[in-house]
């Protein structure tokens, strides 16, 4: 049995006031969670504040990325180090919007610039081995563009970026990962993968696991969907057998948008 999780990322939102009255709000209104594991995604800035607001729940924090050195002349960077110090436990990798995976472009834009922060599977890669060596828990991301689904390649695509993000990774310590799968087209779009196609995806995602790691860590892999996940679609994707939670972006930014997709997470295993 796998323990679900629900992790919300909050992405560039919440100042510090805002970070502790939505993590009040969440503690306070989330009742038990039973066998699920609920995380929140802050900023960095938010950190030590929403640890601070959730120490006394079953609530865990994570951080949005972080840089594979443990310090040094890395300006603007944050260490595993540095997240562990203020009290988190995880960390968001390799997001399809660090690596610049946005699926469209500006007027006269090209892939350049939307690489903002320029993760590529290599840095996805060195930064969930470096997350594993410093003892915090990686939720790493992999999902197609809309162009590559469209072009028949959404399951080469996911399951190279998985094969990648595992490189070098022994069985054991790819048994402290968690993996989120989020189409890039779904991303804030409200448009939710089907139920269906996204357990298909995360199926994938499972058997690259148990081809590159083998089958045991395969089972026991926490495998998230994410993508426009909300109250009205989450019990019809948590009731799929390779769905395991939720990575949430809009729907984590109010406490009344979250807490019904936690004990929906909390419902799939009671
Ligand atoms: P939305 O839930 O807003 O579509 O965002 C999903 C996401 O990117 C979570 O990491």
């Amino acid at each position: 049995m796998r323990k679900p999780v629900m992790a919300g990322n909050w992405k560039m939102n919440c100042d510090n006031e805002e970070a502790c009255k939505l993590a009040c709000a969440v503690v306070a209104g989330m009742g038990d969670p039973g066998a699920a594991e609920v995380v929140l995604g802050v900023p960095a800035t938010a950190l030590t504040t929403v640890v601070g607001c959730t120490e006394k729940s079953p609530v865990g924090v994570a951080a949005q990325n972080m840089f594979w050195e443990e310090s040094g002349a890395y300006t603007g960077e944050i260490s595993a180090k540095m997240i562990l110090s203020t009290g988190a436990q995880w960390v968001i990798i390799g997001h399809s919007e660090r690596r610049g995976r946005f699926g469209k472009l500006e007027a006269g834009w090209t892939d350049a610039h939307v690489a903002y922060f320029g993760d590529s599977d290599v840095t996805v890669n060195a930064k969930t081995k470096k997350a594993i060596a410093s003892g915090l828990k990686p939720i790493v991301c992999c999902g197609e563009l809309l162009s590559e689904r469209q072009a028949g390649k959404a399951d080469a695509v996911v399951s190279a970026q998985v094969k990648a993000m595992l490189d070098g990774i022994s069985a054991a310590d790819a048994a402290k990962m968690v993996i989120a799968y989020e189409p890039v087209w779904a991303i804030g779009t409200g448009e939710v993968c089907d139920a269906d196609e996204a357990d298909r995806i995360c199926g994938i995602v499972r058997q690259t696991v148990a081809e590159v790691v083998g089958q045991d860590v395969a089972d026991g892999m926490r495998v998230l969907y994410g993508g426009s996940v909300k109250a009205d679609n989450v019990e019809g994707l948590m009731a799929k057998p390779n769905i395991d939670g939720g990575l949430v972006g809009g729907a984590s930014l109010k406490a009344e948008g979250f807490i019904p997709l936690i004990k929906a997470a909390a419902a799939s295993v009671a």
